[in-house]
């Protein structure tokens, strides 16, 4: 079956409408793991306390609020996303933000802004590229572009750990072509894009940080409910049979992160700058 963007981006949406609650309790709120990124993400924007900032699939407003924390007075910040219940979060954590529903390879805005920030996101937008091109038409001369992206397989064995296992035994649990978490793992494909949108004085640092995933069942109960659950009922649909084997494959490649009986994860990000010349 070949990859459609167009159902893709409809599964997408509903998806984050259905997890965004859990997704900020237990993730992107609660700074956990991957999420300390937040901070660093907007160190490396270098918010100035005037500046008119976007946040691009801001989702439930996490990089909003760690963002608008750092404006004045006459400092704006602009949320967009197209999940609504993400959205309707990110109103809540962000009273001062302006948030708004739109598909970022469809932005509506006639707007000039000094910072464009992006976390999480940039490997889900099927045309990765045109996004950067508009987004950088939208920016002042000389402002900056900050986007955090996942690292490769290897680098996040959260998502490897079960996800090798499924692929083994169910290759096409994702239509061939469907972007990939890690799809920008690689840092000359995160700059490699930034160039093709015509951004300059490209920067890209990796951080490494832990994530404290539990015991090995509380890591496959929690992975199956939020990561998983737009594929769940696939993997499900195979049978008790190859859910215990990919169980158990897991939990064997699991064992390697185990410390006193608990799952630490290490997990690479990028942290990318970019400027508007
Ligand atoms: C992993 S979450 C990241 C959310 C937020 N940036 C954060 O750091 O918590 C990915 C977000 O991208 C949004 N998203 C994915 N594709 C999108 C698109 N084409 N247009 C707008 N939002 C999109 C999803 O709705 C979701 O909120």
């Amino acid at each position: 079956m070949a990859y459609d963007p167009v159902k893709y981006k409809q599964d997408s949406m509903d998806s984050w409408n259905v997890r965004a609650h859990d997704y900020h309790s237990g993730w992107a709120g609660a700074g956990r793991g991957p999420f300390r990124s937040t901070k660093e993400l907007v160190n490396a924007a270098s918010i100035s306390k005037d500046d008119f900032v976007l946040d691009v699939a801001c989702g439930t407003g996490a990089v909003s609020k760690e963002a608008h924390s750092r404006l004045g007075p006459a400092g704006r910040l602009v949320g967009i996303d197209f999940a609504r219940g993400a959205l309707k979060i990110a109103k809540e954590n962000v009273p001062a933000g302006h948030f708004i529903e739109m598909d970022a390879e469809r932005i509506g805005l006639r707007a000039s802004f000094d910072r464009v920030l992006c976390q999480y996101a940039l490997m889900f937008f099927p045309d990765p590229v045109r996004v950067l091109s508009e987004l950088r038409s939208l920016m002042k001369k000389g402002g900056l572009f900050a986007a955090v992206v996942h690292g490769t397989a290897q680098g996040v064995p959260y998502f490897s750990t079960i996800m090798e296992p499924v692929l083994k035994r169910i290759p096409d649990i994702r239509p061939q072509g469907t972007p990939t978490v890690h799809r920008f793992g690689d840092p000359e494909d995160l700059k490699n894009a930034l160039v093709a949108a015509g951004f300059t004085d490209i920067s890209v640092k990796k951080f490494v940080f832990d994530y404290d995933a539990g015991r090995f069942s509380d890591y496959w109960s929690d992975y199956m409910a939020t990561t998983a659950s737009a594929i769940r009922a696939r993997i499900e649909a195979k049978g008790e049979r190859t859910v215990s084997e990919i169980r158990a494959e897991s939990e064997e490649k699991a064992q390697k992160f185990m410390e006193n009986g608990a799952i630490r994860f290490p997990w690479d990000v990028l942290v990318a700058t970019a400027a508007n010349r």
